[in-house]
């Protein structure tokens, strides 16, 4: 049988890889035998995640990219393919939540917030799709949440972006995965990060939330790995268009 979760010799692109989960599973896919390319906004943060690949022995390279301007996205996309060749995974882990309580949401940090959370998984995804196509291979791993199943407070625009990045992943599996290419999303309860820091910097609420999921606890980083590298490897062939939660039981209970 062929190694099911090998990832020797495919490029992964990594939204977010300067931070938190975008980091982690750069870190994973990275392990799995991919060659990783992180794409974000801070050098030294990008830095820092391509010093720990290659000090485990991978290859990583980065990106700077700011990818609010979505509309500039297919450039971004050519300056990804620079390092090692197309991608023929692309994550996408980059996102903001501005936690604004309803009566402050302005035009401006709903447009920052659908645009960074939802708009640029798809136009990167596209812009990297034809590549996959002509290998009738790809794998596009979105980061959905709790909330786009759930509403929390102070995240409208935030929970609408999530709700939508479920939404975007059938839809691109409808679109693509007759081309080779599966659509999935990773879906984590709470782990800390600088996203969820208001969360994690308050030991009740983070115990609060801990109580709220099944196995009683909440993620560690390290708890994304197998999923995403299933999601990213041979292993998942036959599964499109889902949205799986690593979230401990969360929306279980
Ligand atoms: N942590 C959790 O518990 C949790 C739960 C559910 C879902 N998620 C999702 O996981 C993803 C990553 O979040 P995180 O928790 O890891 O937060 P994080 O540590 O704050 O990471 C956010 C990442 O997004 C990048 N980013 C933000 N704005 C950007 C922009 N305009 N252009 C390019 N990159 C940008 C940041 O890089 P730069 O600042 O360097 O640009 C950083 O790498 C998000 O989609 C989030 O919604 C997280």
């Amino acid at each position: 049988m062929p190694d099911l979760f090998d990832l020797t010799g495919r490029v992964a692109a990594v939204t977010g890889g300067s931070s938190g989960v975008g980091q982690a599973i750069a870190t994973a896919l990275g392990s799995a035998g991919a060659s990783i390319v992180v794409v974000a906004r801070r050098a030294d943060a990008l830095a820092d995640t391509v010093e720990a690949i290659e000090k485990t022995g991978g290859k990583a390279a980065a990106v700077e990219a700011d990818l609010a301007t979505y509309a500039a996205l297919d450039k971004v996309a050519q300056k990804i393919s620079t390092p090692f060749g197309d991608p023929d995974i692309v994550i996408n882990a980059a996102g903001i939540n501005l936690r604004q309580p309803v009566d402050e949401i302005t035009p401006q940090s709903w447009d920052q917030t659908i645009a960074i959370n939802l708009a640029a998984p798809f136009f990167l995804a596209r812009a990297l799709v034809p590549a996959m196509r002509h290998k009738a291979w790809g794998r596009i791993i979105n980061i959905a949440s709790l909330q786009s199943e759930r509403a929390f407070a102070n995240s409208l625009p935030y929970g609408a972006s999530k709700g939508g990045v479920a939404q975007v992943t059938r839809a691109m599996a409808e679109a693509w995965s007759r081309h080779g290419i599966t659509c999935n999303a990773i879906a984590p309860g709470f782990f800390p990060t600088e996203l969820t820091e208001p969360v994690f910097g308050d030991k009740a609420k983070a115990a609060e939330q801990a109580e709220r999921t099944a196995i009683g606890r909440n993620g560690r980083l390290e708890d994304l790995y197998g999923t995403a590298i299933f999601l990213a490897a041979p292993a998942s062939d036959y599964v499109t268009g889902q949205v799986i939660f690593v979230d401990g039981g969360f929306t279980a209970k």
